[in-house]
């Protein structure tokens, strides 16, 4: 009966139903004959702890189905979605993934009314990190230096599918917040701090992961998150209060969702934290005003972990969590990541029940959600056989997981051509507490929530003592690790060992750690790491410096006693492997960095920031003093740049100019460098920037070799949001500038 009154629905909606173009007849049908509960029970999202055996956050291991909970969760609560590993709980393999997500369908079609399928959502953030054996990729702050989009859509292409080979069909990610709080603990999850680069990498995500079409076995429905305004904290501290203008929320913040959604972004997970005041999960103004009526986004929108409860006792804007759901589900909510019972279910009901919550603001929920289901083709199949994925894992996977780290690589400081080592014969001492280790070449959300348990590592990866023992041979290298990011370990053998290399490679590191546990109270490196650092350089040694960081930890001195310094940001797990191949001369470092390097804690200035920002304190302009600017990056071989040319001076209307330049590589090494192009207003109504990325190519070229890179723009490349928070592009002049040149160009 069940599957006849499905299959009905079907069929009708397939005779007269065109999702893109009229309402969905499959869809509206269904929700006329649901109730209240099966409405509502669409509508919540619990955690596997819920219906698995054990204590929720205490779960067995491997993890496994409850029946007698799962149960009660189809039965009484109608649920219609399921997510994570059990909070605190580890990675699954993939079998399990199978047999776990299979019994979840499988009783569900046997115990529920309507048969409608259960949607599973998972954090894949850099590649399936809850899966045993997947693919793990740089974190986004690694993917954005490579300033590689194709490369990010690749990345993005295989998550999905391996995402979709653990029988998930959603993936929330990826994270869309921009990176302009280095303090805060989720910067590695951001593609840094500029507009045009993230929307770049919005952009190859999105289609990465979502293809043509989610019901593909091998696509998955992204979910853009935390809309709006998470990553920039007062304090630096996570989901603490912001404090941002609308003008600014537009012009910094805004454009990545604005881009997701233009690149078909199926679902929206909301900040947890609070604006101006408001918490955004009770913001109307953000979450229906903005997001629905005036960006248009039609998908899912869910709230993130327990935030409609947060709305009580943490935000302290609803006395209770009646009024919370009702403030959440008014101001815009679809779904509620609940997730650990199902108060929400029995607290909605009776709001519905009391005419507080309209049955049309529920019908228009669950009309999303069942869209999603539909589109993610669930209501057919809601898994395939694991046969269906021989790439799972694979060489070939790791291959673009190795290739994006070493394009992210980033070579900041070379001196006497340190790097690469070309003498293999040389004895080289490898220390600090990133040497030997997975977790710090991955950081969090791997294997686990934190990414500290060591017990899930993928099998055979190498880190980066065990890579440059395989590039140098065992017998030129010793190691001691000299220190933890806490306190130093044997410092005295270690300097002894220090004293009878050549060289030495120090690997600084930042323990895994986000959210609430990642919070630090400044960006200074750990006191031990300086010591340690401090000793080695005292010996007059070459000492070649690895950072594998997921936020810009201060390095001042560091670099200063340093002859090179190699950032790696958070690589994943063929880091160790690019990395050695870099120092050893077979990789050439291409990465730029996403983000300005803060020279001190406090020194929190971005790239493009405005002209009062570098008057020094005796009055010059010299006040602008990063470690190292946005976009920096060097190579082992050089490149020149012929005179920019522009095609005409003035941009009239609609019209367009051309802006080339021929790039040639001087050296004897095949290398890449990134073509950026900047610009300046000169005067507008908003102060502006002293340099904005409008522009920017990736190349390769081989020694010797010319191209010419050509750029076509727009009056819309120079717009900004103006005081009435509208975009606007201003008549005037404006400043091209590439490399070392500048240009003068204007708009009428
Ligand atoms: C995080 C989200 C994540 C969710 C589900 C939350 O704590 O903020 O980014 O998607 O948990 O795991």
């Amino acid at each position: 009966m069940r599957n006849s009154i499905l299959l009905f629905l079907l069929i009708t909606s397939c005779l007269f139903g065109n999702a893109q173009t009229r309402p969905d007849v499959f869809i509206d049908s269904l929700i006329r004959i649901m109730t209240v509960e099966e409405k509502v029970g669409q509508m919540s999202q619990i955690d596997l702890g819920v219906i698995a055996t054990g204590e929720p956050c205490k779960l067995k291991n491997p993890q496994e189905i409850d029946l007698e909970k799962l149960h009660l969760a189809i039965t009484k609560y109608k649920i219609g979605s399921v997510l994570n590993v059990g909070c605190g709980s580890g990675t699954i393999s993939i079998e399990n993934w199978h047999k776990i997500i299979g019994l979840i369908q499988k009783e569900n079609t046997a115990l529920s009314r309507l048969n409608i399928p259960i949607i599973y959502g998972i954090d894949a953030v850099h590649g399936v990190n809850y899966t045993m054996g997947g693919t793990l990729f740089p974190q986004q702050i690694g993917q954005a230096a490579t300033w590689n989009p194709d490369l990010v859509e690749q990345i993005n292409a295989i998550t999905a599918y391996e995402t979709r080979a653990s029988a998930i069909p959603w993936n929330f990610s990826p994270v869309l917040d921009l990176g302009r709080q280095p303090l805060w603990s989720r910067f590695s999850e951001t593609y840094g701090e500029d507009v045009f680069l993230a929307k770049a990498m919005t952009k190859s995500a999105i289609t990465g992961m979502q293809g043509e079409d989610i019901g593909s076995p091998f696509k998955v429905a992204a979910c853009m998150k935390h809309f709006l305004g998470y990553s920039m904290p007062l304090s630096g501290k996570d989901r603490s209060p912001a404090w941002i203008a609308e003008r600014e929320l537009r012009e910094y913040f805004l454009p990545t969702f604005q881009q997701a959604i233009i690149s078909g972004a199926k679902t929206v997970m909301i900040n947890s934290g609070e604006i101006n005041g408001t918490p955004v999960h009770a913001n109307y103004d953000i979450l229906t005003k903005l997001l629905r009526n005036e960006l248009g986004f039609k998908g899912v929108a869910i709230t993130d972990w327990e935030d409609i409860y947060k709305l009580t006792d943490l935000h302290r804007v609803a006395s209770n969590r009646k009024e919370a759901v009702k403030m959440a589900i008014m101001a815009g909510i679809d779904m509620s990541m609940t997730p650990n019972d199902l108060v929400f279910n029995d607290l909605l009901i009776e709001l519905v029940k009391e005419g507080a919550v309209p049955m049309n603001r529920i019908d228009q929920a669950v009309s999303r959600i069942l869209t999603l289901k539909k589109e993610l083709g669930l209501f057919n199949k809601t898994q395939y056989p694991i046969a269906t994925y021989p790439e799972f894992g694979s060489k070939q996977h790791a291959e673009i997981s190795y290739k994006a780290a070493c394009e992210s690589l980033t070579l900041l400081k070379n001196n006497n051509k340190a790097l690469p080592i070309e003498n293999k014969k040389e004895k080289i001492f490898v220390c600090g507490p990133a040497a030997n280790s997975l977790n710090f070449l991955n950081g969090s959300w791997t294997h686990t929530w934190q990414g500290i348990d060591t017990t899930c590592n993928t099998k055979n990866k190498l880190t980066i003592l065990q890579a440059l023992q395989i590039n140098f041979g065992k017998e030129h290298i010793t190691f001691l690790p000299g220190c933890s990011t806490d306190s130093l370990i044997d410092l005295a053998s270690c300097l002894e060992l220090a004293k009878k290399a050549d060289k030495i490679i120090l690997c600084l590191g930042e323990k895994p750690g986000t959210e609430l546990p990642g919070n630090i109270d400044d960006l200074s490196l750990s006191p031990a790491q300086v010591k340690l650092a401090a000793a080695l350089s005292s010996l007059h040694k070459p000492v070649i410096l690895v950072c594998s960081f997921g936020r810009p930890r201060i390095i001042r001195d560091v670099v200063k006693g340093a002859e090179a310094v190699l950032y790696a940001y958070l690589p994943g797990d063929e880091g160790g492997r690019a990395i050695a191949d870099c120092i050893s001369g077979i990789v050439n470092p291409s990465g730029k960095l996403p983000f300005t390097y803060p020279g001190a804690v406090n020194e929190l200035v971005h790239y493009d920031h405005k002209t009062m920002e570098e008057l020094a304190t005796d009055f010059s302009m010299n006040g602008y003093n990063p470690e190292f600017d946005f976009g920096y990056g060097l190579s082992f071989t050089s490149f020149t740049y012929s005179p920019m040319k522009i095609n005409k001076a003035t941009i009239t209307g609609s019209e367009s100019i051309e802006v080339s330049v021929t790039v040639t590589n001087n050296g004897t090494r095949t290398g890449k460098e990134v073509v950026q192009l900047y610009y300046q207003d000169l005067f507008a109504s908003i102060t502006p920037s002293v340099k904005k990325l409008t522009e920017f190519r990736k190349i390769e070229l081989m020694p010797h070799e010319s191209k010419q890179v050509t750029f076509v723009l727009t009056a819309e490349n120079f717009s900004f949001i103006g005081k009435d928070c509208q975009r606007i592009t201003e008549p005037g002049e404006i400043e091209l500038q590439l490399s070392n040149q500048k240009k003068l160009i204007y708009v009428r």
